[in-house]
């Protein structure tokens, strides 16, 4: 087994509150424990195909674990293995893997922690096939992510979301309305389903359970007659009606996931005007969401997922994803999460307990 002296750190694709704790945890413990030489690896995978790595020192990373972003700067439209370039007055796509495997070499860099969601990970699972020394820490808000339970940065996004529902349902007694709140969860709902859930939100639209406005429809028209004149809603930006489609908001052609969502909560707000002639409003939180301080519960759950990725590291396993599974940490192959989306099951407990208590998921 290799003697590691040298590791770098990278965070790829959106940014996550909690990143920052990660990359506290990873240098501290590297640092201190093992007295390896820590090396920050900027703007993703950007910074690899271009060898832009910084040595860290201990006093780079102390102080950070309440900052939201990442001070190593992020990028999701940086895919080694399909790089944008210029070629006369288009662009062409080009594999540059190799040049990253170069730098990482050039740089003495014995193993990376590579922070990321499904691209980051699927492009991290390719880069360790092809011989770099690769764990895997998950990332995202949407908490979507196959082989882990929880990803940090999900705790503060549903926190975000809550206090918006809550600040929304006293402007929406005040003027009986229908107030509707976009939230991210381009795939699965999990977002919708837990600020939904701690908001009261009255209707809760998720990707996993396809709405008909009809019955939408007819929950605000039921807590009219039951004397409320206003109604909540909580919509994922991936939820879809029946038969429909999700709005697409616009496509980055230079990202390897183009397609951006959302705005179906203001196609949803002008239909249920229609239906119920009631007014309606909708407030679209977006990248809230994912600035500002972690939540405690994130901080926690990154410092322990950093600890684990170099305890991973010191042990020779490698092209491994850190994962929360049963309540625990564990690891899991890097592949994994390419393997598809973690949905919200139909039958999940939430799902049982929110309907036991009247709320509506629009589809009867
Ligand atoms: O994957 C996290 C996520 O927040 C999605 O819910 C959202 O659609 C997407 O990122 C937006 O990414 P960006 O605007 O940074 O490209």
């Amino acid at each position: 087994m290799t003697k590691i002296k040298r590791i770098g750190i990278m965070t790829g694709g959106g940014d996550c509150p909690g990143s920052n704790a990660v990359i506290r945890a990873v240098a501290k413990r590297a640092m201190f424990e093992h007295e390896w030489e820590v090396f920050g690896i900027e703007d993703g995978y950007e910074g690899m195909i271009k060898g832009r790595f910084r040595k860290l020192a201990a006093s780079d990373v102390s102080g950070i674990l309440t900052l939201g972003g990442t001070i190593l700067g992020t990028s999701n439209t940086s895919d080694p293995y399909a790089y944008i370039v210029k070629r006369g007055k288009g662009t062409v796509s080009r594999d540059v893997s190799a040049q990253v495997i170069r730098n990482v070499r050039a740089k003495g860099l014995d193993a990376l922690v590579l922070i990321g969601g499904d691209g980051t990970l699927h492009t991290a699972a390719h880069l360790s096939e092809a011989g770099l020394r690769i764990v895997g820490v998950p990332k995202t808000i949407d908490n979507d992510l196959g082989g882990t339970d929880l990803t940090f940065g999900f705790d503060t996004a549903v926190s975000v979301a809550t206090e918006a529902v809550d600040r929304l349902h006293t402007t929406a007694q005040s003027h009986h309305r229908i107030m509707i709140v976009e939230v991210m969860g381009r795939r699965a709902g999990w977002i919708a389903l837990y600020a939904g859930v701690a908001g009261g939100g009255d209707i809760i639209l998720i990707p996993e359970i396809p709405y008909t406005l009809e019955a939408i429809a007819a929950k605000i028209h039921f807590r009219r007659m039951c004397g409320k004149k206003f109604s909540i809603v909580v919509i994922a930006e991936g939820a879809k009606p029946k038969g429909g489609e999700v709005v697409v908001k616009k496509r980055v052609e230079t990202s390897a996931d183009p397609i951006r969502l959302g705005g179906v909560g203001f196609v949803l707000g002008d239909q249920l005007e229609r239906l119920t002639g009631q007014e309606a409003r909708c407030v679209v939180l977006g990248h809230l969401q994912r600035g500002g301080s972690p939540t405690a519960a994130d901080r926690i759950l990154a410092t322990q997922l950093g600890a684990e990725a170099v305890r991973l590291i010191a042990n020779g396993e490698f092209g491994r994803m850190i994962a929360v599974r049963g309540g625990g940490i564990s690891s899991v192959p890097l592949d994994v999460p390419a393997m598809g989306p973690r949905l919200v099951p139909l039958d999940h407990p939430l799902i049982v307990a929110a309907r036991s208590v009247g709320t509506s998921f629009g589809d009867e």
